[in-house]
């Protein structure tokens, strides 16, 4: 089954790194990010692991939980965790779900056959507190996440799930936003950003990040 935005985030019950993990009850009132990776003990998953272990603080600032899962069982996860922690000098603060079943991967459409009959690809899940996908990235296993890009895509969807803009290409934190082309009323236009904005064209208007 794909997974498409907007849909519910399946449920599972499955074994992890910190013990059995009930999806939906586990993800709370938070946000939540699940991401997939091929497989223990290999190279660029060991340093994806250690970068988003070193990177929980601006998960935790935006209330994001962290999540990882792939294809091998839990004891298998917790003997490479010393390693992780050894080779990215740095604690593993969140947990990995071993997934020897496939059930998640399976819910989640992480393997790619015609990529590899056995492993997931690197999926990433962004799932919002009412439980809904909002992004999904994939990548292929030869090619490491950027962290830093998941934590923009984040910011954007609590950006404007909170005020009537989009963000641009390239938009980093602080930097100017689009007006939605669906908010056309003088009055509400005035009250909703106050520091103005400029019209480029009568559907592209630029207005300074409203909650900055
Ligand atoms: C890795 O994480 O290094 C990796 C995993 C599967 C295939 C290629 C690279």
């Amino acid at each position: 089954m794909s997974i498409r935005l907007g849909s519910i985030a399946p449920d599972f019950t499955q074994e992890s790194t910190h013990g059995t993990i009930r999806f939906h009850e586990w993800i709370g009132g938070s946000w939540a990010v699940l991401f997939s990776h091929p497989k223990d003990f290999t190279p660029v998953c060991t340093t994806e692991l250690g970068v988003v272990a070193k990177l929980k603080p601006e998960f935790d600032k935006r209330n994001v939980k962290v999540i990882a899962v792939s294809v091998d069982d839990v004891k298998s996860h917790q003997g490479w965790v010393g390693d992780i922690e050894e080779t990215q000098k740095t604690k593993m603060n969140f947990p990995i779900l071993g997934d020897a079943d496939r059930k998640v991967a399976g819910l989640y459409d992480m393997i790619h056959p015609d990529a590899s009959d056995t492993l997931t690809v690197r999926s990433v899940f962004i799932i919002d507190p009412n439980k809904k996908v909002r992004a999904t990235i994939t990548y292929p296993a030869s090619t490491g996440r950027h962290f830093d890009e998941i934590l923009r895509v984040i910011d954007s969807l609590q950006l404007t799930d909170a005020h009537s803009v989009a963000t641009p290409a390239n938009w980093q934190q602080g930097g100017d936003c689009v007006i939605v082309p669906s908010l056309q009323d003088p009055e509400l236009l005035k009250q909703k950003f106050p520091k103005g904005y400029t019209a480029l064209r009568p559907y592209l208007r630029m207005t300074p990040q409203p909650d900055k």
